[in-house]
């Protein structure tokens, strides 16, 4: 039955990290709207599942996720994101894009999955989030913020290696989402930190540029993890989104 309430915000986490990093995200943004921060399969509380897609998370997310919701994707969860935006366009009413791409792996990037997966089968799901480090915070944060970078090494290292081999399969052997971006026809923010080495500032335009009225918003020294190094600057971002477009 249509509803005039606001659409509930979705916020699905980065790889190798479960919704205990979006816990800023919902402090701050959960009062005019509900906010609900999804672990995707494998990781924090959600069973491993044989078979894990960015597809099938999107699946999951369907059954799980209200009528109407603006979904809120953090880079592995950008790429759900854009799944959930493919497969059930009548059930978004915005999509917000952080630290993310529309693009597969190419050959290196699945070698390098590979590798990982290695490496997690011999040391352990903290031996990834040692790997990606150097990557995936800003300099800056790995230097000055000490408190983010334990932060980010808790939560990696409470994740089974089981859920981290699983994430890297489905990150290895996600589809091109390219196609999608001209069909996503809901407002759509998309975010990415000054310095994201990962999914940098030229890869979040060229996206912005292939969705229709999309915003794309730089957040100031960020890194990867932009809503973790700079929540101030993200909830800002994210919650005038909201207000502008969702009517809250
Ligand atoms: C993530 O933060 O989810 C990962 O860096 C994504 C990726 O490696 O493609």
């Amino acid at each position: 039955m249509p509803t005039d309430d606001p659409p509930t915000l979705i916020l699905l986490h980065a790889f190798p990290l479960d919704l205990d990093m979006c816990r800023q995200q919902v402090a701050a943004l959960g009062g005019k709207q509900r906010v609900l921060a999804l672990d995707l399969p494998g990781f924090g509380q959600s069973p491993q599942r044989s078979g894990f897609t960015v597809d099938s998370a999107a699946d999951l997310e369907a059954q799980t996720a209200p009528d109407r919701v603006v979904v809120c994707g953090l880079s592995m969860g950008g790429y759900v994101a854009l799944a959930f935006a493919r497969r059930y366009p009548e059930r978004l009413a915005g999509l917000i894009l952080a630290d993310t791409r529309s693009e597969p792996d190419d050959p290196t990037g699945k070698q390098n999955r590979d590798r990982m997966i290695g490496l997690t089968r011999e040391f352990g799901p903290s031996a990834v989030y040692d790997a990606m480090l150097p990557k995936i915070l800003s300099e800056g944060t790995r230097t000055q913020r000490i408190e983010v970078v334990e932060e980010v090494r808790r939560i990696a290292a409470r994740q089974s290696a089981e859920g981290v081999i699983g994430g890297l399969i489905a990150l290895r052997d996600r589809p091109d989402a390219t196609p999608v971006l001209a069909d996503i026809a809901v407002p759509t923010l998309i975010l990415v930190g000054e310095h994201d080495a990962i999914t940098p500032p030229v890869v979040a335009s060229a996206m912005a540029a292939r969705i229709r009225g999309s915003k794309l918003i730089t957040i100031p020294g960020a890194g990867h993890l932009s809503n973790l190094e700079n929540p101030a600057a993200f909830n800002a971002a994210v919650a005038e989104f909201l207000d502008t477009h969702l009517c809250r």
